[in-house]
């Protein structure tokens, strides 16, 4: 099996490139990734010295660039994660939000077509349901919730979604959707909550938390991400919409607080900082569908996942401190200067 893996370079899809080399013995990886601020080479390092590993640096975008790939590679497989990620860059410059998350994601499908493809898999996430109360513990994102989205990252993440259904039923293109909850593990870039907290921390600087650090959001780790996508490639359902999470509720604020006190660091580092615009009360997943039809569980516990990964941060300084020194400072002070 040929698989391409889009969007390999950044956090998500690195991991899930891991994951397959390691899992199926005889698959091959194709990955595309045009390597913005994001993607970063030396988190493929070593999956670049396996020869069932194939690196292309090309814009999914570039529909030209994208079918002489698929023309080269005949891949069995596409795995979309390749997108604009970081909902703060979203409210900044949602143009290229649009280009790369629905139009690059057209391309692609656009190339499964002409070449022919036994499964087009979009990387969607629960952003697409809007938000929840968080008055009302009771309440969940199912496959069926409204799609109903806050900003420009998820309203970016929905119309893919809705045009990757339209080219299943249009042009019978075999495509799975899946929808999962915020993510935490290795090579997650240090501008999302967890990896800035701990980076931030390690450097004694200030830990923004945006308003009251009340909101809540449902974190799994990122392996049980790529494993719940394994299932789906190899016995989901065409034409379905997979929601992946494992009922790990946490309030940002008790996150923030966890991640101080496992590294020793005083809470007085705690910066309230003005909310987000249009900011997501609370995500929850109900994963009832994945666990009923493919058995999927998290195997990670949090209390796990969160020392694996603040040992991994610790352990891999070289990695985040190169990206925190680079263009991503330029972006830093802008977002958070005038806080
Ligand atoms: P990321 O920002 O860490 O990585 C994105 C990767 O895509 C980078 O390597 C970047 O260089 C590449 N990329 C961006 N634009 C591209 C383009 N036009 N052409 C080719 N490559 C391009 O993102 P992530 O957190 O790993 O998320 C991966 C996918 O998972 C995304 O589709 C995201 O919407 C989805 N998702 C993420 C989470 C999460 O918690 N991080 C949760 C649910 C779903
Ligand atoms: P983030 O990691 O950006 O993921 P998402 O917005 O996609 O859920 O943010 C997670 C939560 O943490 C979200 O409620 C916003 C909040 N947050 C902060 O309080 N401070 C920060 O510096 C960042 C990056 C996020």
């Amino acid at each position: 099996m040929k698989i391409i893996v889009t969007g390999g370079a950044g956090f998500i899809g690195s991991n899930f490139v891991y994951y397959m080399l390691d899992k199926h013995p005889d698959y091959r990886i194709v990955c595309i990734d045009c390597l913005t601020y994001a993607g970063n080479m030396s988190t493929l390092a070593k999956a670049m010295e396996n020869p069932r590993f194939v690196f292309y640096k090309t814009n999914i975008c570039d529909r030209a660039g994208i079918f002489a790939i698929f023309e080269k590679e005949h891949p069995d497989v596409v795995v979309n994660f390749a997108a604009e990620s970081h909902v703060d860059r979203s409210i900044e410059t949602p143009e290229v939000f649009l280009q790369t998350n629905i139009l690059g994601t057209q391309v692609l499908m656009d190339a499964c077509r002409k070449y022919g493809i036994a499964r087009f898999h979009q990387v969607s996430t629960d952003e697409v349901y809007g938000d929840l109360p968080l008055d009302r513990p009771d309440l969940f994102f199912t496959e069926r919730t409204p799609i109903c989205t806050s900003s420009p990252y998820s309203a970016s993440k929905a119309s893919a979604d809705l045009l990757v259904h339209a080219y299943y039923r249009t042009y019978g293109l075999p495509v799975s959707i899946s929808r999962c909850s915020n993510n935490y593990g290795p090579y997650q870039f240090p501008e999302k909550l967890i990896p800035l907290m701990i980076a931030n921390a390690l450097g004694e600087k200030p830990l923004p938390v945006y308003g009251k650090g009340e909101n809540v959001r449902d974190w799994l780790y990122v392996e049980d991400h790529c494993n719940a996508i394994d299932l789906i490639l190899h016995g989901g359902c065409e034409g379905e919409v997979y929601n992946i999470g494992g009922h790990n509720e946490m309030r940002n604020i008790d996150i923030v607080k966890l991640i101080c006190a496992k590294l020793d660091k005083s809470e007085e580092l705690i910066t309230y900082v003005t909310d987000r615009k249009g900011h997501d009360l609370r995500y929850a997943i109900d994963p009832t569908k994945i666990h009923r039809e493919l058995g999927w569980l998290p195997e990670t516990r949090f209390a796990d996942g969160i020392e694996k990964t603040i040992r991994w941060y610790l352990d891999h300084t070289d990695w985040w401190k190169t990206i925190v020194s680079g263009e991503y400072r330029d972006y830093y002070e802008r977002m958070y200067a005038n806080r």
